[in-house]
């Protein structure tokens, strides 16, 4: 991947604690186009970067994952079917601060996240509040978060965080394929959905908002173990 044009992956000291040399710059100077910027985290083989950068020609889109073998898929399939509003950066999603300037991206899609059902990994939940207040800073205001995801637990907990912190759910199913679907692109099934799906998990989608600035917190530190 390393003669990948589509692939970022930046050295350790050149995203610790200091910023990026990309950052504020992808739209107009790695796309060269000026055009909002999506971002699938923890993108694994890139179905949906690659599937949304499809449909919206209009629109960038990055995958960021850490392990490299995985992108390589999906930034194959871009590079062969031309798609020049798609890449890939691989980084550890701690260090989104470090490559996107605040307000940079304007919709993040995170699908089907590790659950981290023990108590102990909260932190590591992509949904947690220390999550939520990194996707804070480089979203645009009032952005959109998508997550999809087979876990219960991660469901509920995500419904938990955003009921007690009052963000806005924009749309919420435990059955997405039983339910009417918000977009045609929600039919897109990654790895890991078609592995669970296969398995007979219902797929679970939420879509939220992020308002600027608002302090967030955690509702009590446990992981859910009923329903809402
Ligand atoms: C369960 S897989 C899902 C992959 C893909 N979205 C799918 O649905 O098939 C979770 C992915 O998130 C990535 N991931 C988890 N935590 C991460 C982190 N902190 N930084 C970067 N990638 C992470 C893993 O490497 C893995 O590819």
């Amino acid at each position: 991947m390393a003669t990948y044009p589509n692939v970022v992956s930046p050295p350790f000291a050149e995203i610790f604690r200091t910023d990026y040399l990309m950052k504020g710059r992808w739209k107009d100077d790695f796309f060269g186009n000026g055009h909002p910027l999506v971002l699938e985290l923890g993108c694994g083989k890139g179905e949906y970067t690659v599937a949304l950068a499809r449909k919206y020609p209009e629109k960038n889109f990055i995958g960021v994952d850490i392990k490299g073998a995985r992108m390589w898929t999906g930034a194959t399939d871009a590079l062969q079917s031309k798609l020049d509003n798609a890449a890939f950066l691989r980084i550890r999603i701690e260090f989104i601060r470090s490559c996107f300037a605040s307000g940079e991206a304007s919709e993040i899609w995170i699908t089907f996240p590790d659950p981290q059902p023990q108590q102990s990994r909260i932190n590591k939940r992509l949904t947690s509040v220390r999550f939520l207040e990194l996707y804070q800073n480089i979203l645009r205001p009032n952005g959109i978060i998508h997550l999809k995801t087979d876990s219960e637990s991660l469901f509920e907990y995500t419904r938990r965080v955003l009921l007690h912190n009052r963000l806005p759910i924009r749309w919420c199913t435990s059955d997405l394929y039983r339910s009417a679907l918000p977009d045609e692109i929600l039919s897109v099934q990654t790895y890991y959905e078609k592995m669970f799906t296969a398995k007979g998990f219902s797929i679970k989608y939420l879509q939220f908002t992020l308002p600027p600035g608002q302090l967030l917190c955690e509702p009590d530190g446990k992981t859910p173990e009923t329903t809402l």
